[in-house]
C-alpha cells in the first residue's frame, strides 16, 4: 500500500491506471475510520482493480463555530485499516495541497444544498461537493462509494456527477450500525456513556416511523418522531423531515416511498440518521 501526499503524484498515477486499463474505485472519508468506511472499502476491493482511499479532514465543510479543531486525527491507526483491508492507495493530501492560498474555484447544487442539513450548516455542502469533486478528477475513478448514513450528501453528489459530467459513478452502500443500533460515525467517539444510551434512541424511533407508514400519514408520522427525540435526555432537534427518496424534493402527504431523515444534537454532538419508508 502506497501513501500519497501530492496531488500531482495522484494524478499521475491516477493517469497510468487508466491507460492500463485499471479500474479506480475511490472511498473518499476524512480518516476515523471505523466499519462503515471500512464496508465502503470492502466493496471497492470487491468490484474494482484498484482501492483508493482518501483522507482528508476538510476544512471547506465545517463552520466557523463547528468541530474542525477538534474533529479525530488518526493516521497511524487509518492507515493500518487501510493496509489490513487490502487497499493500493491512501491519498493524504495537506489542507495546503487541496486548497493553496488564492484558490477561488467551488462547486454549489442549488436548492439541495440549501435544505435539511444545508439549512443548519451553511457552506457545508458546497464544501463536500467541491472537494468530492477534485478528488473525483485527481484520481479518474471508475467508482466512488457513499454511505447511506449522509444520505443528503449521497444524493448532492450524485446529482453533481450528473449535472458536471463526472464518468465516475456513485454507488451507495447501506447503513453499518453498532448493536445498539447507533449508525456508526467518527463523531460518535466524542459521546459519553449516557450520551450513547440516548443516541441509541434514534435509530429505536426510526425503525418505529418505518412501522408506522403503513397507517400512518406524514405529518402524524413527524409529530410522532419529534417527540420521541425530544423526550431522549439532552436532546435538542435541528430537524424531522419526510423527502423524496431520490432527489429529496417535498412529497405529497400520500407519498408510497420517502426518506425519514433527522439532525439531533446529544449534549454538544450533532447525529444525524435516515430510514426508508415504503408503503
Ligand atoms: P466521513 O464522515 O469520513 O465519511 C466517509 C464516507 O463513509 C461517507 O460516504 C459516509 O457516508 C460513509 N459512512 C460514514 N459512516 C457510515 C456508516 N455508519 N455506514 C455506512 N457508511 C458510512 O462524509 C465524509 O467523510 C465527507 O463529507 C467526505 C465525503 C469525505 C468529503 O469530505
Amino acid at each position: 500500500m502506497k501513501i500519497i501526499k501530492k496531488a500531482s503524484e495522484m494524478q499521475r498515477i491516477a493517469l497510468k491506471l487508466f491507460k492500463c486499463g485499471e479500474e479506480v474505485g475511490l472511498v473518499p472519508t476524512m480518516g476515523a475510520l471505523h466499519e462503515g468506511h471500512v464496508s465502503l472499502i470492502g466493496k471497492s476491493v470487491k468490484h474494482d482493480d484498484i482501492t483508493v482511499v482518501s483522507i482528508f479532514v476538510n476544512p471547506t465543510q465545517f463552520g466557523p463555530n463547528e468541530d474542525y479543531l477538534k474533529y479525530p486525527r488518526l493516521f497511524e491507526q487509518d492507515i493500518k485499516i487501510c493496509k489490513k483491508n487490502h487497499v493500493n492507495y491512501v491519498f493524504a493530501p495537506s489542507v495546503s495541497e487541496m486548497f493553496p492560498d488564492g484558490y477561488k474555484t467551488f462547486v454549489e447544487v442549488k436548492d439541495m444544498q440549501d435544505i435539511l442539513c444545508g439549512e443548519y450548516r451553511k457552506g457545508h455542502f458546497k464544501g463536500v461537493a467541491t472537494v468530492v469533486a477534485k478528488l473525483f478528477n485527481m484520481t479518474m475513478a471508475e467508482r466512488a462509494y457513499f454511505g447511506i448514513k449522509d444520505f443528503q450528501q449521497l444524493r448532492i453528489i450524485e446529482k453533481m456527477a450528473k449535472d458536471l459530467n463526472f464518468r465516475t459513478k456513485i454507488v451507495p452502500c447501506p447503513v453499518i450500525r453498532e448493536k445498539n443500533g447507533l449508525a456508526m460515525s467518527s463523531r460518535n467517539s466524542y459521546l459519553s456513556e449516557n450520551e450513547i444510551k440516548a443516541a441509541a434512541g434514534i435509530s429505536k424511533i426510526l425503525k418505529g416511523a418505518k412501522a408506522d407508514f403503513k397507517e400512518k400519514d406524514a405529518v402524524q408520522i413527524i409529530k410522532k418522531v419529534y417527540a420521541g427525540l425530544e423526550s431522549l435526555p439532552e436532546s435538542k432537534i435541528d430537524y424531522v423531515e419526510m423527502r423524496d427518496y431520490n432527489n429529496l424534493s417535498k412529497i405529497n402527504i400520500n407519498a408510497k416511498k420517502a426518506v425519514l431523515a433527522v439532525a439531533v444534537w446529544i449534549g454538544k454532538t450533532r447525529l444525524i440518521d435516515n430510514i426508508m419508508l415504503v408503503k
